[in-house]
């Protein structure tokens, strides 16, 4: 198994550019499947959800493949409806492909996506709302057996803002007759970047960024060239390992608007961050100042996905930081592994308590999960002597190529393939 070999104790200096964004790039994937046609997605990252998503294109029939820096999908040719249990279990997100298949087909079978690290991952939401649209849906021997001669356009309530049933609804809507209005939407950057690429294929989606999403359904769509926009996420993990080491960096292409429960948090630390139109500046000048408590919230509060990296710079900050987590059940899988370099956090249920420490010790560390093994790179970055980061597949799910990035800020990582 590859791992990654940090060498703590270095300021960070450099620039980085910002990968597509996984969580915008993988519904616009599924998306692909409304087109009928050839898109090409451009700034697409390649990571192993990306991967998991081209084998499960290729596996309904359909082309996609890289052609240099752009990733073509042709969907044209699509002649199966099903996806096979192996391929669901490989990627959490891949329920993100039964709107799309059924606005397509009319019917679908799957088995029910894996839960993963952060716990259960329900789609009773995804299920409900797709009912509500007319779809038949039978769940047996954990296979879901979907059909939908018509699906038909309606107001459709979610009662929580979900993310991928809010995707999910947006795509089956574009198969629908008549209008959808999807309310209490997620509100995420991904959301309307997604809009954004259906209306390119000539959908007529509006509203996303909003808590009401509307879809004008029925009308035929075509392929496009699109490019992904930026990931919020793993810029907000390259601030905060600037935060965590101390130094200047600039994040080419990163959208500071994506981010701004993030970087206010680091404004309230200590560093001084300022965005343009080209990416954001950081810089972090000695230990951090605690922060108000850090509560993850809905899109447009605090990421869920930003909490592991943020709690991994404050571990030297002067004072208490407390988190909340919100979102998922079990997203405090990387404090033990920060333990072991000495980091002060108690957990008790969905709050965790950070106190600040005068030094962290490199030590031998396993990724529990994508954005746990990123705080444990960012952790790293300030420990005194060496870290090795193993389980790193977790990393590859969401980051093209994490030691890279953090290399062209000035870190000392590098990373060890298998076999050595
Ligand atoms: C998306 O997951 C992201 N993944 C996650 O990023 C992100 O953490 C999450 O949104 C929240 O922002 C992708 O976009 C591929 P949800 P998703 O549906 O769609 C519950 C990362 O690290 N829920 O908004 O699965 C659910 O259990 C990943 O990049 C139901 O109860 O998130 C969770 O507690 C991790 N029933 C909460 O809602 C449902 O039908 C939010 O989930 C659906 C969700």
């Amino acid at each position: 198994m590859s791992q990654l070999l940090v060498e703590g104790g270095g300021r960070l200096h450099g620039e980085v550019r910002i990968q597509g964004a996984k969580n915008s790039v993988l519904p616009i994937l599924a998306a692909t499947l409304l087109a009928g046609d050839r898109v090409e997605l451009q700034g697409c990252p390649r990571l192993r959800d990306v991967d998991a998503s081209i084998r499960i294109l290729q596996s309904l029939g359909c082309r996609a493949a890289w052609e240099g820096d752009v990733l073509a999908v042709d969907t044209a040719a699509l002649n199966r409806c099903e996806i096979s249990d192996i391929l669901m279990r490989e990627m959490r997100s891949s329920a993100i492909f039964l709107g799309a298949i059924l606005a397509r087909c009319g019917r679908a079978d799957l088995s029910y996506p894996g839960g993963c690290e952060l716990g259960p991952r329900p789609i009773d939401l995804h299920l409900a709302g797709l009912r509500d649209l007319g779809a038949e849906i039978r769940e047996e021997g954990g296979f879901l057996h979907c059909t939908a001669a018509r699906l038909r356009g309606r107001e459709v309530v979610l009662s929580i803002p979900s993310v991928g049933a809010t995707e999910n609804l947006m795509l089956a809507a574009c198969g629908g007759e008549g209008v959808t209005v999807i309310s209490n939407a997620a509100r995420e950057p991904e959301i309307v970047d997604l809009q954004e690429f259906l209306n390119a294929c000539g959908a007529r989606v509006s509203g996303a960024g909003s808590s009401a999403i509307s879809v004008e359904g029925g009308h035929a769509l075509h392929g496009c060239t699109y490019r992904v926009m930026p990931d919020r996420i793993a810029a907000a993990t390259y601030l905060c390992a600037a935060a965590s080491a101390g130094g200047d960096i600039f994040l080419r292409g990163a959208n500071e608007q994506h981010l701004s429960t993030v970087t206010a948090l680091l404004r309230e630390a200590g560093c001084s961050v300022t965005g343009d139109s080209a990416g954001i500046t950081c810089i972090c000048q000695g230990p951090l100042l605690a922060m108000r408590p850090v509560r993850t919230a809905p899109y447009p509060g605090f990421p869920t996905d930003a909490q592991a990296v943020l709690m991994a710079a404050v571990l030297r900050s002067r004072g208490v930081t407390v988190f909340e987590e919100n979102i998922f059940e079990n997203r405090y899988r990387h404090v033990d592994e920060l333990a072991r370099m000495g980091a002060n956090i108690r957990v008790a249920g969905r709050i965790a308590v950070v106190t600040g420490v005068e030094t962290l010790h490199g030590a031998p560390v396993r990724c529990t999960d994508l954005r746990g093994g990123a705080a444990l790179c960012v952790a790293a970055l300030a420990a005194e002597g060496q870290t090795r980061i193993s389980e790193i597949c977790h990393i590859d799910r969401g980051y093209e190529d994490i030691a890279r990035d953090l290399r062209s800020l000035g870190a000392n990582i590098i990373r060890e393939e298998a076999g050595h």
